[in-house]
């Protein structure tokens, strides 16, 4: 991906999340200087299998197993500071040196306690899928304008009267919610006096930073998080995370500018598959989703739910390769399809008689789509050994060549497995 005059390259995923960007970025980071995170936060969940040890990473660029690569958190990022402690320590007592290269944005605003105890207690939450990490509360009183943001840590009057606003606004609607929790501003306060002291060191403007790196050349990575149909704005609404999960997030949430990314990787599985609830057009029935499932380990890397499963969908990945710009595809987990009979991909919606190849914004037109496939015969046999793209069956090879056309960008890697060296660069 990198070269003179691709030096910015933004990974986002393409399609409901877990598309295995967390494996992308790592593969990628060994020629990087930067990974930052641009949005979410714990509700990620980015797996790098090593081969002898596997990790989730949540808010921790998945740069951070490379070391020397500096990792930062930036600033469209709403960070859990007690989560961030918890996966340093645990990187920590795995072997990796995390010290003196992971950068905190100080206008990362925080999500408390209070966060997350909304997100379990609502209704809506439930009704969404959430992943419960209090993302779309913290989210709320950011744009509200009552969020807590990292540097205000250095100002303890400012800091009780941010939290103390926070938490009076998290108790109405526990109480809308007829929910008898509370929370309590002074527990609050307690914790973040504890987390300051480490995490004010890490507190940088890492706008700044990327920016410098930029300028001087360095090869810098935005990591996305979720997929791009999670984007609040385009993608399945209401069910959604509650962030820009598209390429037009990394330049706001890494605070650099549009003009400083040179390419955008999106990150599409061989398959189609969502946690939670919301339309899946090319969802299968449930025998072929256990299969799929099983298969492919389709499993939540946060919340250990079984994720649906469905057939490629190439009317949702050409309007991903369309609002985020792509310049690249790299299709994952092309190996899961190894056994089967024969593949479909989908080409376009019936709705109410007509054909539809552009993806619907709104969500009871997708509820009626009748999804139009083609279908494609399996190669059976397996890919996981393949390491140049000759390597491949020729049924897999036309496989991707579809998925090519109908989605109009290069494919640029496939991933054959889950360790680092499992992949082909095209
Ligand atoms: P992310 O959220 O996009 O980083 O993806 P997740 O880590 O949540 O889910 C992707 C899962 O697929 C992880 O368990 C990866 O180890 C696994 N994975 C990634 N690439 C491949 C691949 O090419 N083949 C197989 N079989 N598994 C893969
Ligand atoms: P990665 O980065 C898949 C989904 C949740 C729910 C909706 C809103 O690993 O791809 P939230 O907790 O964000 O308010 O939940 O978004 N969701 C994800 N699905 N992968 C993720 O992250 C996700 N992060 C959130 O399941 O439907
Ligand atoms: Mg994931």
């Amino acid at each position: 991906m990198f070269g003179d005059s691709r030096r910015t390259v933004v990974v986002v995923g393409s399609q409901w999340g877990d598309e295995g960007k967390g494996k992308l970025v790592d593969v990628l980071a060994e020629r990087a200087a930067w990974v930052v995170r641009y949005q979410g936060g714990a509700n990620a969940g980015h797996t790098v299998d090593l081969g002898d040890s596997t990790f989730v990473l949540h808010q921790i660029p998945s740069g951070i197993l490379h070391p020397g690569v500096r990792c930062a958190i930036g600033n469209g990022v709403v960070l859990d500071p007690d989560q961030l402690f918890e996966e340093i320590d645990g990187l920590v007592k795995d072997g990796i040196d995390v010290e003196g290269r992971l950068y905190v944005s100080d206008r990362a605003h925080l999500v408390l306690p209070y966060h997350k105890l909304v997100d379990a207690e609502s209704s809506a939450s439930k009704a969404i899928g959430t992943t419960g990490r209090g993302i779309g509360p913290a989210y709320e009183d950011k744009v509200a304008r009552r969020g807590v943001r990292v540097l205000d840590l250095r100002n303890k009057d400012r800091l009780r009267e941010l939290v103390t606003q926070g938490a009076d606004h998290a108790n109405a609607q526990l109480g809308r919610f007829k929910s008898d929790k509370r929370v309590r501003v002074e527990d609050t306060l307690a914790l973040l006096d504890k987390l300051a002291g480490r995490l004010l060191p890490l507190a940088e403007d890492v706008g700044l930073m990327v920016h410098r790196a930029i300028k001087s050349g360095a090869a810098v990575l935005l990591e996305g998080a979720q997929g791009s149909l999670l984007d609040v704005d385009h993608g399945t609404y209401p069910y959604v995370t509650s962030s820009n999960t598209t390429s037009g997030g990394a330049a706001v949430g890494a605070g650099i500018a549009p003009t400083a990314i040179d390419a955008v990787l999106g990150v599409v599985k061989a398959y189609t598959t969502r946690v939670g609830g919301g339309p899946l057009p090319t969802e299968m029935d449930e025998a072929l989703a256990e299969q799929t499932r099983k298969l492919g380990n389709e499993y939540g890397a946060t919340t250990g739910r079984p994720r649906r499963c469905g057939w490629f969908d190439a009317v949702v990945v050409r309007y991903a390769a369309r609002i985020n710009g792509l310049t690249d595809l790299a299709v994952t987990k092309l190996d899961v399809l190894d056994t089967f009979e024969k593949i479909a991909l989908c080409s376009a919606y019936e709705i109410d008689g007509e054909l539809h190849h552009e993806f619907p914004a709104d969500l009871t037109a997708l509820e009626r789509a009748t999804p139009k496939y083609e279908w494609l015969p399996g190669w059976k046999r397996s890919t996981a050994d393949a390491r140049r793209i000759e390597d491949l069956p020729d049924e897999a090879r036309r496989y991707l060549d579809r998925m090519r056309e109908l989605v109009e960008t290069p494919i640029t890697y496939v991933s054959v497995g889950t360790r680092r060296d499992q992949i082909i660069g095209l």
